[in-house]
């Protein structure tokens, strides 16, 4: 494990690494809190919750925690004032008080998010960063800025608001794609020529194409790019100086991500791409040395980084409304050689000129980018009582438990290659959000709405609104049971209904959406 803390005005963060598992996350917490068990709120969004969350909940159970979660939607359009409110409005209704926590688990969109909720709710509550991305884990979770957007302009609102700790669990890399492992790869090597040193020699012969999911690397480089940002805002928290040069390779980076639409480039992707730009300004600005210059930049260039469409005109007018941001003053972060970082505010015109269209022809001609393969999402969705299998009633719904079908349906959906979620209420209003929530990440849907089956209309038609292929299952024969349990107000929606096949109906619901969705790109 990697303990450092973070020393602030506003306090001391301790911020630790360690490629463990969930408990890990849990027992540290439960350690800094001693006694105290707050209530949590878990602040996530959908692809973390997909293959994080269910361990994350268990460990934290089982330390004797309260919980509570939103799940959010991925994606940089969350970070939105209208999503604060939602999570705020989330506080309020479940009475989170003084003492409870925010814990944001997610990448650098949950930690602004969910941190800046913190820092508002009842004037500011405490807030635990579980950073799930590796730009997280070096970047975003650490240092106290949190904030969203707003429509004229990225991190417009916010506040600094220290979380109380940040734990960073390795292990939770594996499911990152390899764009976004690319995306905090750049952050790291920015921290790495900022430091410069044995830093900087280690990552360099290590090389670039060594930034592949590799826990080894993680293991080795982790940690020390965050080392270097913790070090940069313990002496300049609020970025009156020195934590300015922690924007290397991100004046021509931001133009970039602008010019060229978000997300088309990865944020460490166009990151890359301006510190390119950075080593080229600071040669031609005369600091760097030209045979230096080119070796760097040389190395940079052996990661195969994707086209994208721009213009040097518009490079330079995004650099402009930037400009205007910052006060008329724009700080050009450049380099003498790796460890001596320079700001500058006189770079000429005509050499930034020259560097946007020189970045044109190099991001233009760059490596075709690859669509990012993904498999077919199935949402099971359980509706009441479901919770209790295995001591309702065994005689009818069996002796398995709901963790133990749950756990069974995993390894199913995995045999089959299928990305599950499986979400149980007991709340009908709650079972059709589940449903419209499903509606925009899943390719399909098994239900076992359980007594909504006969009942709720309100069911049926988020359904129909769903328009997704559907599997009905139900572990009893309700046909054989009651009469108020012959009907069923989804089975016309559905491909096909089975029941009375006990756990196994899971397993054939999950083989029908197999033959049945189309391949994903
Ligand atoms: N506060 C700061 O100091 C600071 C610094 C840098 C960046 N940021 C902010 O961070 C944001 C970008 O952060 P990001 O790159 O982490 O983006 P992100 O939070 O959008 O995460 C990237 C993607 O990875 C997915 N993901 C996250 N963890 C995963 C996991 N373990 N397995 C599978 N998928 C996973 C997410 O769902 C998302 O689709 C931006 O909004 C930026 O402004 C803040
Ligand atoms: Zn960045």
């Amino acid at each position: 494990m990697d303990s450092f803390e973070l020393k602030t005005q506003s306090g001391i963060v301790p911020i630790r690494f360690a490629y463990m598992n969930a408990t890990w996350v849990a027992t540290e917490l439960a350690r800094v809190l001693g006694v105290r068990r707050p209530r949590l709120l878990i602040v996530t969004d959908e692809n973390v919750a997909l293959h994080q969350l269910e361990n994350l909940k268990s460990a934290f159970k089982a330390e004797g925690f309260g919980l509570e979660e939103c799940i959010l939607p991925p994606g940089e359009q969350q970070k939105t004032i209208a999503r604060a409110k939602f999570l705020l409005d989330i506080l309020a209704q479940k009475k989170f008080a003084r003492d409870d926590i925010v814990l944001a688990f997610g990448g650098g969109v949950i930690t602004d998010l969910a941190g800046f909720v913190a820092s508002v709710y009842q004037r500011g509550i405490e807030w635990i960063a579980v950073p799930t991305t590796l730009l997280g884990m070096v970047d975003a979770a650490i240092g106290g800025k949190t904030g969203v957007n707003h429509e004229l302009g990225k991190n417009l609102i916010g506040s600094f608001h220290q979380p109380k700790m940040v734990l960073a669990e390795l292990s939770v890399l594996s499911t990152l794609s390899p764009r976004e492992i690319r995306s905090g790869a750049a952050e790291i090597v920015k921290g790495a020529l900022l430091a410069g040193g044995e830093f900087w020699r280690e990552i360099e012969v290590a090389g670039v194409d060594a930034m592949e999911w590799s826990p080894r690397w993680f293991e080795r480089f982790v940690a020390r790019g965050a080392a270097v940002k913790i070090e940069i805002v313990s002496r300049d928290e609020r970025e009156s100086g020195e934590r300015m040069l922690l924007n290397l390779g991100h004046t021509f980076g931001h133009a970039l991500e602008q010019v060229t639409g978000y997300g088309t480039l990865a944020h460490g992707e166009a990151v890359f791409y301006g510190m390119r730009a950075a080593i080229r300004l600071s040669e031609k600005c005369g600091m760097m040395p030209q045979p230096k210059a080119r070796a760097l930049d040389k190395w940079i260039a052996s990661l195969e980084l994707p086209a994208a469409k721009c213009t040097a005109d518009d490079l330079l007018t995004a650099i402009q409304s930037d400009k205007k941001t910052a006060s008329g003053k724009l700080r050009w972060i450049l380099l003498r050689e790796p460890g001596k970082p320079v700001i500058s505010h006189d770079v000429p015109d005509q050499v930034v000129r020259e560097c946007a269209e020189w970045l044109e022809e190099i991001v233009q001609s760059g490596a075709e980018a690859v669509p990012i393969p993904r498999r077919r999402r199935v949402v099971i969705l359980n509706g009441p009582n479901l919770n209790l299998l295995g001591t309702r009633e065994p005689s009818v719904y069996g002796s398995m438990t709901y963790e133990e079908l749950s756990k069974q349906c995993f390894e199913w959906a995995d045999d089959l290659n299928f990305d599950l979620l499986i979400r149980q209420s007991n709340h009908e209003g709650e079972y059709a959000e589940l449903i419209q929530w499903a509606r925009r990440w899943a390719d399909g849907l098994i239900l076992n709405p359980g007594a909504f089956t006969h009942t709720s209309v309100a069911v049926r038609d988020a359904l129909a609104a769903a328009n997704l292929p559907a599997v009905e299952v139900h572990l009893s024969d309700p046909s054989s049971r009651e009469e108020f349990r012959h009907s069923s107000l989804i089975s016309d929606l559905c491909r096909r209904t089975i029941k009375g096949h006990g756990p196994d109906g899971y397993r054939e619901a999950l083989t029908e959406l197999a033959f049945s969705l189309p391949e994903t790109a």
